[in-house]
């Protein structure tokens, strides 16, 4: 029954991305990592202004699957197991993608690694950050023109800061609040080789 339910979902997370670009023979995945209103999204957005990737972006695959989303560990557990099997199988296929999700913990990250090391993918890593000061102003204006996709907000961004940990593995690290060219074109470096 449950795989049937997963099939299912990734399916559906599948059909609302659209139309997919042309697959290339090594694909790369990059994944960001960072608390609410850190600016995950934004910096995704740029990448894709200079990289043809597809933005895997959690908070809008939440609600192809929820419509009305809960943010239960339930609901979590079910939508990050089928974000994980689409991102496999697009891998497989040979489209570069990058994860916009919060990524905090390193145990959720293990699946990120395990899945970049099973395939042979190149996977590279961003730690974005902002100050808390500036969070708590870009959340606030977030939520009064109810721009973008997430819904977190202060008490959410405190709730989960005690989660964040430090990743393992190299990475580059991007703050918000100042100037992200010179990383995006790092980034932009290392994935065309
Ligand atoms: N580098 C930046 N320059 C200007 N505005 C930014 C920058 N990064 C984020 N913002 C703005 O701050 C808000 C929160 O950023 P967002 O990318 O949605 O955060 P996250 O996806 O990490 O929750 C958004 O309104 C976004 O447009
Ligand atoms: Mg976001």
């Amino acid at each position: 029954m449950e795989g049937a339910q997963l099939v299912s979902d990734v399916q559906r997370l599948s059909e609302s991305l659209g139309e997919l670009l042309e697959p290339v023979a090594e694909p790369v995945f990059i994944a960001v990592s960072g608390l609410p209103g850190a600016g995950k999204s934004y910096f995704c957005s740029k990448l894709t202004e200079k990289l043809p990737f597809i933005i895997l972006e959690s908070d809008a695959l939440r609600k192809a699957l929820f419509p009305s989303p809960s943010y239960s560990p339930q609901e979590s557990s079910r939508l990050f197991g089928a974000v994980r099997l689409l991102i496999e199988r697009l891998l497989k296929k040979g489209n570069s993608l990058i994860l916009d999700a919060t990524n905090l913990s390193e145990r959720h990250r293990e699946y990120l690694y395990s899945i970049a090391d099973r395939l042979g993918v190149k996977l590279v890593l961003v730690r974005v950050e902002a100050p808390p000061g500036v969070v708590y102003e870009r959340l606030k204006a977030r939520r009064e023109n109810l721009g973008g996709k997430s819904d977190a907000d202060w008490a959410i961004y405190k709730r989960m800061k005690p989660s964040v940990q430090k990743i393992r593995r190299h990475h580059y690290a991007v703050d918000t609040s100042r100037d992200i060219t010179p990383v995006l074109n790092k980034i932009v470096r290392e994935v065309m080789h």
